[in-house]
């Protein structure tokens, strides 16, 4: 007999990602970031890492990035701690060797013999590295291209890849980032500050075209009408606050199905950062920040980085065993949060504070969740379909992934009645200027 789900049944699934799950299966159907490069840099390339609840080692040998199951498929011992060699991964417990692409290459206990070696045969994911991140696909059948985003095609110095981790279910994290009217409250700083690009404080550039800076906008205009634009790799936000008769303030972002969004940073920069999960309660933010405009400080924006969320784990500094830093002096004067400057820090808070998987069920959405309740129903349709066996999720073919482009982020400000165009206009600019981006509106 078929028995409805409970909305909260509804709610859980969307969360849980181990291998057989619904949401699990939509994942795996994407590529996922599974570690920044520098991870491997040590003398020894070989890192324990956990991906959607499965334990994997990656490693490099032969110049190449191999991702298996820690686990040895002789007696089950920890191949992370195994003896790397030119061809592989060797087991420290019987010498059994691995490729990391599925295959044991030997078995030295065995009778000389013995070819009983190729019938061993050991789960192992593909992998790709672009621009600092290495990126592995967990899921069936093979491994589709990757999509040319403006993060994967930029030169590599203009681009600077990091990670950090943050102890909620990957939806939570998600979520703050398809929320564009958060930024009015959460990110408020009650005065102007100066304009750099300090870490965390992306708020604080001038909106393209203006001389008028962002804290402000977000400050004074806090009831932003949000539209929703379907694309062929998920959907677009716009986010119209309308400054006066004459011009409106634009902000687009993006939602890149199924657990990335690409955001802008300041005139010059984007942000396209994947929400991966590690588990169902921890996961991991990863970006990679785009220049138009030039080579990026690497050395700088690691260092800082490097502060708030040190190798080798990435744990943030702070949390909830220091409050996330929070101080009711500064909340009654500078900060809408009394948790510092680092924009960073106020949406951990936002993602971690309600406990590692929030109750969906319990939630009372409004308009301005309009992005959260069109992803919900996006997943679900997603799950379905697969459940269903039928092929409707973005990307899903080589066909549609090679039409993406960009995907546009920034914030404008432009003649109140252009501003279906104004920000297209702006963001070519750059693009025109960089050597390198492409025209994401020319048809490919
Ligand atoms: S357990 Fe790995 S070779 Fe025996
Ligand atoms: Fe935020």
């Amino acid at each position: 007999m078929f028995m409805a789900m409970s909305s909260k049944e509804k709610y859980t699934r969307l969360t849980h990602v181990g291998p057989g799950t619904d949401a699990g299966e939509v994942l795996r159907r994407y590529w996922q970031p599974v570690a920044l490069t520098e991870e491997l840099d040590g003398p020894r390339p070989v890192k324990a890492v956990q991906l959607m609840g499965e334990h994997l080692v990656l490693f490099r040998c032969s110049d190449t990035y191999r991702l298996a199951n820690r686990a040895c498929p002789h007696r089950g011992v920890d191949l992370a701690y195994g003896r790397l060699e030119e061809d592989g991964l060797r087991c420290l417990f019987h010498g059994w060797l691995f490729d990391g692409r599925g295959n044991c290459l030997e078995q030295p206990a065995e009778p000389a013999e013995s070819d009983a070696y190729t019938g061993v045969k050991h789960v192992a994911y593909p992998c790709l590295e672009r621009n600092g991140i290495i990126f592995a696909y967990l899921g069936p059948a093979e491994a589709p291209p990757l999509p040319e985003l403006d993060c994967f095609i930029a030169p590599t110095e203009q681009v600077f890849s990091y990670k950090g981790l943050w102890h909620c279910n990957w939806l939570q994290a998600l979520e703050v980032g398809i929320d564009p009217a958060h930024a009015s409250f959460l990110h408020r700083f009650f005065e102007d500050d100066s304009l750099d690009e300090a870490y965390g404080r992306q708020f604080r550039d001038e909106a393209a075209d203006s001389n008028v800076s962002l804290t402000k906008v977000l400050r004074e205009f806090e009831r932003p009408e949000i539209k929703i634009e379907k694309t062929d790799y998920g959907f677009r936000l716009i986010t119209l606050r309308e400054l006066d008769e004459q011009n409106t303030h634009v902000r687009v972002t993006n939602l890149l199905f199924p657990n990335a969004i690409v955001i802008p940073m300041s005139k010059e920069m984007v942000i396209a950062q994947w929400h991966v999960p590690i588990d169902e309660h921890t996961c991991y933010w990863y970006s990679m920040f785009v220049s138009f405009a030039g080579p990026v400080d690497k050395e700088i924006m690691r260092a800082q980085r490097i502060d708030m969320n040190p190798p080798p784990d990435y744990k943030p500094k702070y949390g909830p065993h220091n409050q996330w830093g929070y101080n009711s002096e500064e909340q009654k004067f500078r900060t809408y949060t009394g948790m510092g400057d680092d924009i960073n820090v106020h949406d951990q808070w936002a993602v971690e504070s309600p406990g590692p998987i929030v109750d969906r069920s319990m939630q009372r959405l409004g308009r301005s969740d309009i992005g959260i309740v069109h992803y919900r129903r996006m997943l679900t349709d997603t799950m379905d379909a697969i459940l269903n066996g039928e092929n409707t999720m973005p990307m899903s073919d080589a066909e549609s992934i090679n039409k993406i482009r960009g995907p546009v982020a920034i914030d404008e400000i432009g003649p109140a009645d252009q501003w279906q165009h104004c920000w297209k206009e702006r963001d070519l600019l750059r693009r025109n200027a960089s050597g390198w981006a492409t025209d994401p509106w020319k048809e490919q």
